[in-house]
């Protein structure tokens, strides 16, 4: 483990249990995420994106279990922890941004006292300081009367403006990482590019460690350090957003990224052949096999290991097993 290492997720397994069987969401995942940096993480839907941020911060719903690995925050054991237990290390350690922010804010409390709730429940410091800090933040949100925008109630407030507050509720109360996941989904474009500019500042301003949880990876090239590339439950592939978007290495990255080249010219949106395997019955071996132009006898019996094919950039393929 990186001296710098805040957070470390080993072999992770996630299971929900349904009526139609057991979904296989995570299937040993493992991650590594580094002080101050921003982490995109992508994948096509169902990949198991939301699975991966809701279970660092014990939020998985009652139908879901860990049924291995470990996830160590900050030094400190997760798994096993009590529901209590999480509770307060969400409070003190983790903050989270949502889709949407009308379900996350109380819509009968001004958002600048939900603001102070948020610095004021970790830290003991008075009212007034805390009243203080908010505004400050407010002002580094860069938004305008930030007195009178203290003073609102969510309603009053546009989608844009109430993420705004998701992210100064985030940020109050100083967490050691963020995990944002698709916070921008909701809003239309323009909007979306002042919040990812808002995020991008912030990093800068308060060195803020964050995972970036999206479908878009132009979202990604623009605001993340590094990405991890998930595939029906597994890691693909990782690496700075240099290698990874120079230098694709996994067949799914290449073909994701294809998509992309494709759609910014605005011709008929191709997609990767194939559809995303059922995880009530994963495929054997890799599991992107089904859906791989290069897939070899070995592909359909032997799961790939990440390995790292050039200084921090990693991928899980078989192409690379002589590399
Ligand atoms: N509460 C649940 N009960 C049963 N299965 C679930 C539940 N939540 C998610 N899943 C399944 O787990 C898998 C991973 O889902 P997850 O929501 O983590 O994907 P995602 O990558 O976040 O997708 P999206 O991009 O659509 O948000 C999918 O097969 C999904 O159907
Ligand atoms: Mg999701």
């Amino acid at each position: 483990m990186k001296k710098d290492t805040i957070l470390a997720v080993k072999d992770l397994y996630v299971n929900y249990y349904t009526y139609a069987g057991v979904v296989h969401a995570l299937n040993g995942v493992s991650l590594e995420i580094y002080k101050g940096e921003t982490m995109g993480l992508v994948g096509e839907t169902g990949c198991g994106k939301s699975t991966l941020g809701h279970a660092i911060g014990g939020l998985l719903p009652n139908n879901a279990r860990i049924t291995g690995g470990s996830i160590t925050l900050d030094g400190e054991e997760l798994v096993g922890r009590s529901p209590e237990e999480m509770r307060i290390i969400r409070r003190d350690k983790l903050a989270y941004i949502f889709q949407n922010p009308a379900a996350a804010l109380n819509p009968v409390m001004k958002v600048g006292d939900q603001i102070i709730e948020a610095i004021m429940v970790k830290e003991n410091i008075s009212k007034k300081e805390a009243r203080e800090r908010a505004l400050e933040l407010l002002k580094k949100l860069g938004i305008p009367e930030p007195e009178k925008f203290y003073k609102s109630y969510p309603h009053e407030l546009s989608g844009g403006m109430r993420q705004r507050v998701m992210i100064a509720i985030a940020l109050a109360k100083r967490p050691i990482l963020v995990i944002a996941d698709e916070p921008t989904s909701n809003l239309d474009v323009t909007i979306q590019a002042q919040i990812l500019e808002l995020m991008e500042n912030l990093k800068k301003q308060f060195h803020q460690t964050t995972i970036l949880i999206t479908h878009d990876l132009g979202v990604v090239a623009q605001t993340c350090d590094r990405v991890t590339v998930m595939y029906a439950g597994t890691i693909v592939e990782v690496g700075s957003i240099y290698q990874v978007f120079k230098n694709p290495s996994h067949p799914y990255t290449q073909g994701l990224l294809r998509v992309v080249k494709f759609s910014e010219t605005r011709s008929k949106l191709p997609t990767i052949p194939g559809t995303v395997p059922n995880l009530i019955n994963p495929p054997s071996g890799c599991i992107f096999h089904p859906r791989c132009k290069y897939a070899k006898a070995i592909c359909k019996k032997m799961k790939p290991e990440l390995k790292e094919i050039e200084n921090g950039h990693f991928v899980a393929c078989h192409l690379y097993d002589n590399v």
